[in-house]
């Protein structure tokens, strides 16, 4: 397939000062926790994405001394030559692919812990962190900043010895100090670094010309810099706008997000419940005018037509992505040779931002190799011929898992893969969580699946077919996979009593699963509704905005200290709490349901069980954990006479129907056993490398894990 020629636009090079890229695609900062310390993984995730068609790849934020340590957060580093020799590998790598290498210096100042340096943060002004708990730092005074600003441009002619082409010097969400100086909220000071805008803007500005003068003739210099901070009484927009001015002569390209509050930095990663492709338009059309270098812009993109009308009316030159090329590394690539349909879309729902607030490797719901590309040596395009391709697989369930799994055996060859449902279409719960208020783009798990099954001449979808046991047996295939998903308890099982609750009772009609909801349209009884969420994710806040819309008052209770506690990994707690709370939802956080009656509901506060309180519900919607369905893969365990006898030699289960968890993790196990379907053991995942010093190891000693 060849290009569309609408889209050549975005194939046009563009200078950023000492450097071209080659392309308008630039992968922007994002985190990964891969660091310095996973050097392989940081190296091969990153050229992933330089394959994949990313003209410029950035790191993620990078501290440039040990007064400035995020741990248990991982961000890159320089701060000597152990972590040039790391990160030279990405950047020959990324080179490797005719791509720049970025770097994104950070200094945190109070929003960095040094919980493994140990040092006092150095800080503009004396005030604690809003981000963390018991985090705080000192007023640099004159010397210190001098002495600041000489770590800065040191790490930068680190980061060109390295083979870095592009030093960043970050500027945006609130994080590093260079953003705290610019804004009155952080910058109390009285000299001349605080109080007027010049002034404010004075240890930025210096800054960047320190590190031009540095490393400007071999590499491009740009800034991050936040549009808004969107904070009441912090930097306005028109000082955002101002800055630009000031700087511009310095800076060979500006890098723009929007939001200032680092607590609250899901305004830039926005989740799609709250905004759709290109949410920050608005803010960048204001900026063209404030300078005269290239833009880069963020926004979710993943439409071609959105990015070349981006670029076409001037608003930006440069498409940014962070999630976009996590979801698909190959997004350029993919508009280049004109396979629209092949893009694998990003939905907007932030687990991988979720994995890194909870201090853990990135992972993604739509890629299931994004993080696995060295320790497992995934591509994300490409797949080896199994060499038990000559067999025939059944799968038992189309959701997410079994779709995953159909389409990657469906790549490697398998003769047959027939993927099964007891429904008349495939996605499993992927059919309906979507239709949640907020969660339509959260389809798009289903439809890029379906499409590329549908291309897949060996895979097959037997729609509205429900298997028992026997007829599984009987099927005809080899290898047998199960992936028949789980459902939400109606009796109340949860994980907080470990336990049913008396009375919890989906049989009733004032008793509701999310499924009776969602599916069979059963009807929620009276004008108040309770919804009891012990699971602590999207389902419960979802179901208690969709039944406040409707017009019920809803109350949401929940044993946590707070509504939703998975949503501040995924950024989306601030907004959700206000607009709940908007909606007129009682929120009603370290609460327990104890007892379900017709008409009321029993409970009380998680440390005050001594004292039971009472509220008054027309209905109750447990939404308390989910059950794997795993009844047939239990029978067709027992069954192993009449398996062997029908000639099949693996019997598999996925997703949730081993252990319900995050639909990322379903899509992950479906690929994972795919991937392995051809090893001695495929039900036991084999080894990874894992990036630890081992004392006296050869780099090929790290490597042989994956031959
Ligand atoms: C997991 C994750 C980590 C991020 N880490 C950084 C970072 O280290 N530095 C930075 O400037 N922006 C960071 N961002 C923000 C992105 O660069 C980007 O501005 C934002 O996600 C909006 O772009 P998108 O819609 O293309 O994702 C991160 C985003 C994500 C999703
Ligand atoms: S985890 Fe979700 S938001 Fe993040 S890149 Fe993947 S699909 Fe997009």
């Amino acid at each position: 397939m060849t290009r569309d020629p609408r889209h050549d636009l975005l194939f046009e090079p563009v200078q950023v000062g000492p450097k071209t890229m080659r392309n308008r695609f630039y992968k922007t900062a994002h985190c990964s926790s891969f660091g310095v310390d996973w050097p392989g993984t940081q190296a091969h995730f990153r050229a992933m994405a330089a394959e994949g068609g990313w003209a410029c790849v950035s790191t993620e934020y990078c501290s440039i001394h040990p007064s400035s340590d995020s741990h248990p957060s991982v961000g890159a580093r320089l701060w000597d030559a152990t972590d040039v020799r790391n990160l030279s590998l990405m950047c020959d790598m990324l080179h490797e692919h005719g791509s720049l290498a970025g770097v994104q210096l950070w200094y945190g100042a109070a929003h960095a812990r040094n919980y493994e340096s140990r040092l006092p943060a150095r800080g503009v002004s004396q005030i604690p962190s809003d981000y963390l708990f018991v985090q705080s730092c000192y007023e640099a005074d004159r010397r210190e900043i001098r002495e600041l600003q000489g770590w800065y441009v040191a790490a930068a002619r680190r980061a060109r010895s390295a083979g870095f082409d592009v030093v960043n010097v970050y500027g945006g969400h609130g994080y590093p100090i260079t953003y705290q100086f610019l804004d009155p909220y952080y910058n109390k000071r009285t000299d001349e670094y605080g109080g007027s805008f010049e002034n404010r803007a004075r240890f930025w500005l210096e800054t960047i010309e320190l590190v031009k003068e540095a490393v400007g003739d071999d590499c491009a210099v740009i800034a991050r810099h936040a549009l808004d901070s969107l904070r009441e009484g912090g930097l306005t927009a028109e000082e955002c706008l101002s800055f630009m001015e000031l700087a511009d002569h310095l800076i060979d390209l500006w890098d723009l997000q929007l939001g200032g509050v680092i607590g609250e930095w899901g305004e830039d990663s926005l989740a799609s419940r709250f905004g759709g492709e290109n949410f920050q338009r608005p803010w960048l059309e204001r900026a063209r005018p404030h300078t005269a270098k290239p833009i880069v812009g963020v926004g979710r993109f993943t439409n071609p037509d959105t990015m070349v009308e981006m670029v076409r009316s001037g608003v930006i030159d440069v498409i940014g992505g962070a999630r976009p090329s996590i979801a698909d590394p190959f997004l350029p690539r993919k508009i280049e040779e004109g396979r629209l349909d092949d893009i694998r879309e990003c939905i907007g729902c932030n687990v991988c931002a979720g994995r890194y607030m909870q201090r853990s490797l990135l992972i993604c719901t739509q890629n299931a190799t994004a993080g696995e590309e060295y320790r497992r040596g995934w591509h994300p395009e490409r797949f080896s011929p199994a060499r038990n391709a000559g067999n025939d697989v059944l799968v038992v369930g189309a959701g997410p898992a079994g779709m995953e799994c159909a389409r990657v055996l469906g790549e490697r060859g398998m003769r047959r893969v027939h993927l099964v449902d007891a429904d008349g279409d495939m996605g499993g719960a992927m059919r309906w969580i979507p239709k949640l208020p907020g969660l339509g783009e959260w389809g798009r798990v289903v439809n890029y699946r379906r499409v590329q099954l549908g291309k897949l001449r060996n895979v097959e979808l037997v729609p509205g077919t429900k298997l028992t046991a026997q007829d599984v047996i009987e099927y005809g295939a080899e290898i047998v996979v199960v992936a028949t998903g789980a459902r939400w308890a109606a009796d109340g099982l949860n994980g907080v009593s470990h336990d049913t609750i008396p009375g919890a009772d989906a049989s009733k009609p004032w008793v509701l699963t999310p499924e009776q909801i969602m599916v069979d349209g059963k009807p929620v009884p009276g004008e108040r509704v309770l919804v009891y969420d012990c699971d602590g994710y999207f389902m419960g806040v979802g179901l208690a905005e969709k039944l406040a819309r409707e017009g019920k008052k809803v109350t949401l209770v929940t044993p946590f200290s707070q509504i939703s506690p998975y949503s501040t990994f995924t950024l989306e707690a601030p907004r959700l709490n206000r607009l709940l709370r908007g909606l007129g939802v009682e929120l009603l956080a370290e609460h327990m349901v104890t007892r379900v009656d017709e008409g009321a509901v029993a409970g009380c506060h998680v440390y005050a069980a001594d004292r039971p309180l009472e509220w008054e519900a027309g209905s109750v919607v447990l939404v308390t954990q989910r059950v794997s369905e795993d009844a047939l893969y239990r029978e067709l365990v027992g069954s192993e006479e009449g398996l062997r006898a029908n000639g099949v030699t693996g019997l598999y289960r996925i997703g949730d129907c081993v252990v319900p968890r995050l639909v990322a993790d379903a899509i992950f196990d479906g690929h994972r056993l795919a991937r392995e379907i051809d090893s001695d053991d495929p039900a036991t995942p084999l080894p990874f490398i894992r990036e630890h010093r081992v004392l006296r190891a050869t780099d090929e000693e790290f490597d042989a894990v994956l031959r």
